[in-house]
């Protein structure tokens, strides 16, 4: 039997997706389709704990889907959706809720984050700190071996294995396999354009995928290089510099070794190379750009795929809601529930 693999994104941000989300999760997800069934949700519930206004939800919600669909490309082996198109991720969390140890929660990384923010327990809502067993719920209705994602996601993995533990304990059921974190080393954390921080839409230090040429080109040009090096002639160093380090994902070898060689010599200019790296992004996304062109003009498909996946979701975590119902005692004599 093939494995089962599931990966979500957050339609937080503007909903565009940057070059950190692609190498971080969607270029690993579209690698390990060839090998394993995957479902792929855009997590539309999550950004509720962050966007509570109509028109940026839905308008989020949509440019995410159109960017990941124009990504991913061949569908086949994917079912992708949107999480609240299945009622039940909704309902676990529920059932989970009471299996969940406050203290457990606590130690997420997300609402420590928040509460050294100089916010206050009163500024935290309740969705953000329960953040981790929706997403546990996310996880588990599918039964996946396998979750790829960010380093930074790696904590909310490791709270699902625990609360699923929890859970089979708890009821005596084994209802639950614990999913493994699937994060290669070399993309674990992506840095942003500064250098310094995480790539992150919040932080401004990203290269989008889907924006202008112009935009792009930009966001290439402002890539923080070597600091040390003031003219072409200089020595440079590659050790930090992000623009080789795009390069070694989006480069031809051969070239990225040549440019790399002239660099630290000086005999090659940083605009030289920052060219060189947008042409390399052009051309590697230009499939994935003309894709969502198309999509765009086309919400008819959209909608047809959106449909397809929210089916195939709603069969199999509905198949996982019915043990799960039984397990914890959902269930009587009288009972007529069925999905
Ligand atoms: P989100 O939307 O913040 O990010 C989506 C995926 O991209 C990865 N990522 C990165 N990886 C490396 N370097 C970066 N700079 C970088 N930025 C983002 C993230 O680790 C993530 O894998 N809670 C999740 C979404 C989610 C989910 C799920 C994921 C909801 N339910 C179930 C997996 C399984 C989130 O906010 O990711």
């Amino acid at each position: 039997m093939r494995k089962r693999i599931l990966a979500g994104i957050t339609p937080s941000g503007d909903g565009t997706l940057h070059i950190g989300n692609y190498l971080g999760a969607v270029r690993q997800f579209i690698e390990l389709t060839k090998s394993h069934d995957c479902f792929l949700m855009v997590a539309d519930l999550h950004a509720l704990t962050t966007i509570q206004e109509r028109e940026t939800l839905s308008n989020n919600t949509e440019t995410l889907i159109l960017n990941e669909l124009a990504l991913l490309g061949d569908l086949s082996h994917i079912v992708f959706f949107r999480q609240s198109d299945v009622p039940m991720h909704t309902e676990l969390t529920w059932i989970l809720n009471n299996i969940t140890p406050m203290g457990l929660l606590k130690r997420a990384h997300a609402y420590k984050d928040k509460l050294q923010k100089d916010m206050t327990l009163d500024d935290i809502n309740l969705g953000l700190f329960n953040y981790p067993i929706l997403m546990a719920s996310d996880i588990l209705l599918y039964k996946p071996d396998l979750v790829p994602v960010g380093r930074d996601q790696k904590q909310h993995v490791e709270i699902t294995r625990d609360i699923a533990e929890r859970f089979n304990k708890t009821f005596k059921a084994k209802v639950f396999p614990l999913p493994d974190p699937f994060i290669p080393e070399e993309v674990a954390v992506i840095m942003g354009t500064d250098g310094k921080r995480k790539m992150s839409k919040s932080l401004g230090n990203i290269i989008s995928i889907f924006e202008s040429e112009e935009t792009i080109r930009k966001q290439v040009m402002s890539t923080y290089t070597d600091p040390t090096r003031i003219h072409k002639t200089d020595p440079g160093h590659i050790e930090g510099n992000m623009v080789f380090r795009y390069l070694d994902f989006f480069g031809e070898k051969g070239k990225v070794d040549q440019l790399k060689k002239l660099y630290i010599e000086g005999n090659i200019s940083d605009i030289e190379v920052k060219n060189y790296l947008y042409d390399s992004l052009m051309k590697i996304f230009a499939p994935a750009r003309k894709r969502y062109q198309d999509l765009r003009s086309n919400p008819q498909k959209v909608r047809e795929i959106l449909e397809t996946g929210a089916v195939k979701a709603r069969g199999v975590a509905g198949a996982t809601m019915m043990e799960v119902r039984d397990a914890v005692g959902l269930t009587n004599s009288y009972s007529f529930f069925s999905y």
